[in-house]
């Protein structure tokens, strides 16, 4: 058999070979060329027209380099509402919760909170909204400024340059007095780009020393946590350095924890520093284990404010999005904030992640479609069930409450002493600390909803209990 191969070469062979090698060479030349331009590009990724610093506030300069983030953040001054999310109506202030839900009212009496509690509508209107509350007709710390400001340059100047100092400063302020000097010095701003945002590298980072701080007490903390791993594999490290999610976080987690910045339980007066109080773990009983630990200066139990009615030393719990998202699913499978509420969006051939922060249900198709392949009116009837289920709960469980608190009003008309209601403000403390948990959690339930029932239910229970107690005052022992 006599192959072709055997052959000599003709000449046009030699002339195709070359080509093809050529062709080769220019191909492989193109595809370095391209690899070395991308690496380049995820260094450097931005073409800037301007300069951005750690003192640039003002959202609208870094506009000027990345007006798609820019102009979707700017929306966050539209109105939208859902049955249960953003704010309803067209009134220039949101709802008032406590008219909604009378509940709510007596729930707060003796606290500011019974004077003003509205929904809370986009970013936008942060700062705004903190200088308007009626809240503010009782004395208030400048520490409130941490969450509703574009905060950072105010921290510095107080702690001489160390923004960490400046926070353990700030609360001996008024709000007043430190909202005026953020206006002096030009930062009044809501969360602006800095404040999630390096301006050198564009990468994301935590700017607020309440969650470094809190952070690194949950890594300190022996409680599980398997919502955020790198907490767990820094716990198998030496420990010579504190954990901190600058350097130890995951994007991925990153993503969650620019919001835990804000959307977090914490305690904030002129008493002490802004404290986030993880230092026994993330779930309800872990805070309120934490507070129960919390002594003041003057070594009695902490407690945000004395019950008008019942004479009980409660706590207020605030806005735990964060705490309650990390005991869900979507924080177990690594889903975080951002893939729900700032989706990635098209624009031409680039992607880019939606600033318009606002809730999922107005965005479906971006927010949940990508990876559940259900239709839109499917995956909106699903979230409704889980929300009304625990509307329901959560009315059984302030049912209750209200309940107990006409009991102790009985007894103490029937003449109970303090020792004799000490057991049922026991039980009101602790009940109430769970139903606010989730009434003061913007999702109604959804970001964990079995985590959400189970507290509920103890609520429902923990009320109950104390209403017991209060009808029986005369056959109490009370505790010493
Ligand atoms: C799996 C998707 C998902 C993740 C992850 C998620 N959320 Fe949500 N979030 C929702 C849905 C759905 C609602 C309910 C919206 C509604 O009722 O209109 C909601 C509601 C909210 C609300 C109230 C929204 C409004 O319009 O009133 C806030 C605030 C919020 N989430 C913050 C967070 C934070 C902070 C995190 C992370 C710690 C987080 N969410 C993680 C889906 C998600
Ligand atoms: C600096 C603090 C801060 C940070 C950081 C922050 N938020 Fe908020 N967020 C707020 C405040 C304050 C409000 C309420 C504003 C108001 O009612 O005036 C709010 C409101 C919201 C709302 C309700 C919007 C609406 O239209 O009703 C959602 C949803 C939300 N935030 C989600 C997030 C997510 C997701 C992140 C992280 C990507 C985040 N937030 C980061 C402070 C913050
Ligand atoms: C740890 C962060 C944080 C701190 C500190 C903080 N807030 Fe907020 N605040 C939020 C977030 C997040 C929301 C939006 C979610 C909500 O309304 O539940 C909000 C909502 C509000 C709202 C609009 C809804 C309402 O409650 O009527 C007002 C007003 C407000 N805060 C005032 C204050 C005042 C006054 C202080 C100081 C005592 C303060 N905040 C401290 C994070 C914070
Ligand atoms: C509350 C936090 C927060 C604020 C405030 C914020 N961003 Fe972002 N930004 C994010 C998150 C989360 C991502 C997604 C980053 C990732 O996954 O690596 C992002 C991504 C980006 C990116 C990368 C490309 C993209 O779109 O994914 C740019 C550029 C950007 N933001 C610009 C801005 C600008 C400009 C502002 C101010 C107008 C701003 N951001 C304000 C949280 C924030
Ligand atoms: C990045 C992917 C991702 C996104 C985005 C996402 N989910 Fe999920 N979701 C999951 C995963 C993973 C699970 C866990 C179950 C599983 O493995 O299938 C889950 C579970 C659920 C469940 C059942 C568990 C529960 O909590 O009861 C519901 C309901 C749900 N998702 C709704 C939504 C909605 C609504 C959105 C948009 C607001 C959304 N998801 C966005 C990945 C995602």
């Amino acid at each position: 058999m006599t192959s072709q191969l055997n052959q000599p070469l003709k000449q046009w062979h030699y002339i195709a070979i070359i080509a093809g090698v050529a062709v080769c060479t220019a191909l492989v030349t193109g595809l370095l060329v391209n690899i070395f331009e991308r690496k380049g590009e995820a260094l450097n990724p931005y073409v800037r027209l301007v300069e951005v610093t750690e003192d640039d506030t003002d959202p609208q300069k870094w506009g000027i380099n990345w007006p798609r983030e820019y102009d979707s953040y700017k929306k966050t001054a539209i109105t939208t509402s859902t049955r249960f999310g953003g704010h309803g109506g067209s009134e220039a202030m949101p709802t008032e919760k406590i008219e909604r839900d009378p509940w709510l009212k007596r729930m707060f009496l003796g606290y500011a909170f019974s004077i003003d509690y509205r929904d809370r509508r986009g970013h936008a209107y942060m700062l705004e909204d903190q200088e308007k509350t009626q809240r503010l007709t009782k004395p208030q710390t400048g520490s409130c400024l941490h969450c509703h400001a574009s905060v950072m340059p105010l921290f510095r100047k107080l702690g001489n340059g160390d923004a960490m100092l400046g926070m353990q400063e700030i609360y001996k302020s008024s709000y007043q007095d430190m909202n005026k000097m953020l206006h002096d010095m030009g930062n009044a701003h809501p969360v602006s780009c800095v404040d999630c945002h390096d301006p050198k590298t564009m990468q994301l980072r935590i700017t607020r020393p309440g969650l470094l701080d809190g952070i690194q007490k949950l890594a300190a903390s022996n409680a599980p946590a398997p919502y955020l791993p790198s907490i767990e594999q820094w716990r198998k490290g030496d420990r010579k350095q504190n954990y901190n999610p600058n350097t130890d976080a995951s994007r991925t987690e990153m993503r969650a924890m620019v919001c835990g910045q804000c959307h977090v339980e914490y305690y904030c007066s002129n008493k002490s520093p802004l404290t986030f109080p993880w230092g026994n773990g993330l779930k309800a009983e872990e805070i309120e284990t934490f507070w129960n630990n919390t002594k003041f200066s003057d070594e009695t139990q902490f407690f945000d404010y004395a019950h008008k009615e019942s004479g009980a030393k409660l706590l207020k719990a605030q806005h735990p999005e964060f705490e309650l998202w990390s005991q869900g699913v979507h924080a177990r499978s690594g889903v975080a904030c951002a893939d729900c509420h700032m989706p990635y969006m098209r624009d031409g051939a680039t992607k880019v992640s939606d600033h318009w922060v606002r809730s999922p249900l107005l965005n479906i198709s971006r927010a949940c479609q990508t990876c559940h392949k259900f239709s839109e009116q499917e995956i909106k009837e699903r979230v409704d069930l889980i929300q009304e289920r625990n509307y329901q709960l959560m009315q059984r469980a302030a049912k209750a409450l209200m309940d107990q608190l006409d009991a102790i009003q009985a007894a103490t008309n029937e003449g109970a002493t303090d020792t004799q209601l000490a057991k049922t403000r026991e039980f009101q403390r602790m009940a109430q600390w769970r139903l606010d948990f989730i009434a003061a959690e913007n999702s109604m339930g959804f970001h964990a909803p079995q985590e959400s029932a189970r507290i509920l239910g103890e609520a429902a229970d923990l009320a109950r209990q104390g209403q017991i107690v209060a009808i029986n005052w005369r056959t109490v022992v009370a505790p010493q």
